[in-house]
């Protein structure tokens, strides 16, 4: 009754909490690739085809074979959105995390996503884009967000943090060989490298700002959030909350872009202690099964909302108190 379609490895937390929640859902997952930790606690399996051009006849197939009357599509979210009225006429509804084309790519482009923020008077990262060495050299040495701050670059399209750096005119020119870990670069010897390449990637060049983070996990339908909780990091614990000027931002920020389905919003503080938008994720984010500790089942509310359904959790549900979660890597038997 329920697909997810190929996503990222968080499915498998997701599955696990709807499975526990409402056992008689039958759950039914897709992967174009082996995946058995994704798929282990689905009802059934089935192989995606790696072939776009094969995917309308495989989704056909799966929904009149299992009666399926609702579609989580994990990833190829541009695919599904074209094929959105196609998809529905089937008697589905099809949640991708967006409601259109256009803002999945402005959530996909930092840049665009800073700038439709800005217009909406919602707080951002001030952001500028780079589209060469030449300019990072120039902004740099102008210094657009004053002399006392530490600046910092992401490419304009990233994700899981890759191609994060602080750069430092202080620091030893070798000290990103032997420590990734601390995300910080002499500035010389990242434009000496940005120069050699004969691809640059577009970047956003941004004031450092310290902190905290929050990673907002939340439950939105069309635009409007039925639930959201924060993750707060603290080094290598998280711990929740569910109301707050960071909420307040991510609700405010999913209902512009008109999110829909299990979609993540990341803050951090600005040095006034104030949060500000780093970007959307419209999709579940890796951590969205740290929640199951804490009290409120973003997966139950997300099959309740867009299933007819007997409730098993419900929006008013509150955090357990006092609670610290810290991940860790586990390994299952893949036979
Ligand atoms: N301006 C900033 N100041 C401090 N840290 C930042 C800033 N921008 C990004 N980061 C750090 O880099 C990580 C990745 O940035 P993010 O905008 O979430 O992009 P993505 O997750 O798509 O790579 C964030 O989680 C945050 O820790
Ligand atoms: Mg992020």
């Amino acid at each position: 009754m329920l697909l997810f379609t190929e996503g990222l490895s968080s499915q498998r937390e997701i599955i696990a909490e709807i499975k526990t929640l409402f056992p008689s859902l039958f759950v039914v997952s897709t992967h174009s690739q082996e995946r058995p930790e994704i798929h282990e606690f689905s009802d059934s399996t089935e192989a995606e085809p790696k072939n776009a051009d094969l995917r309308l006849t495989f989704l056909r197939d799966i929904i009149s074979r299992y009666g399926i009357k609702l579609i989580h599509a994990g990833k190829h979210t541009l695919w599904y959105e074209a094929h959105r009225d196609i998809i529905e006429s089937l008697g589905v509804t099809l949640v991708t995390g967006v409601s259109d084309v256009e803002m999945f790519d402005i959530a996909d482009s930092k840049i665009r996503f800073a700038q439709l923020m800005k217009q909406h008077q919602l707080p951002v990262v001030p952001s500028i884009e780079i589209t060469s060495a030449d300019q990072l050299e120039a902004e740099l040495k102008s210094r657009p967000f004053g002399n006392d701050v530490l600046y910092c670059v992401k490419p304009v399209k990233g994700i899981y943090g890759m191609g994060f750096w602080k750069l430092s005119d202080d620091i030893p020119a070798a000290r990103c060989f032997y420590d990734t870990d601390s995300r910080m670069v002499n500035t010389d010897v990242f434009l000496h490298a940005m120069k050699q390449s004969n691809d640059f990637k577009p970047l956003v060049l941004m004031p450092y700002l310290d902190g905290p983070e929050r990673s907002v996990d939340m439950v939105v339908k069309q635009g409007v959030t039925i639930k959201a909780v924060a993750r707060i990091k603290n080094g290598s614990y998280q711990s929740f909350e569910e109301s707050g000027p960071a909420i307040d931002l991510a609700i405010a920020c999913a209902s512009i872009l008109k999110a829909d389905g299990i979609v993540n919003v990341q803050t951090r503080n600005a040095p006034d202690g104030s949060p500000v938008l780093l970007e959307i994720n419209p999709r579940p984010s890796g951590g969205i099964g740290y929640l199951s500790h804490s009290g409120i089942s973003l997966p139950g509310l997300f099959v309740q909302t867009y299933l007819d359904i007997k409730p098993a959790v419900s929006a008013t549900d509150h955090l357990l108190p006092n609670i610290r979660v810290r991940p860790l890597t586990q390994a299952i038997i893949v036979q």
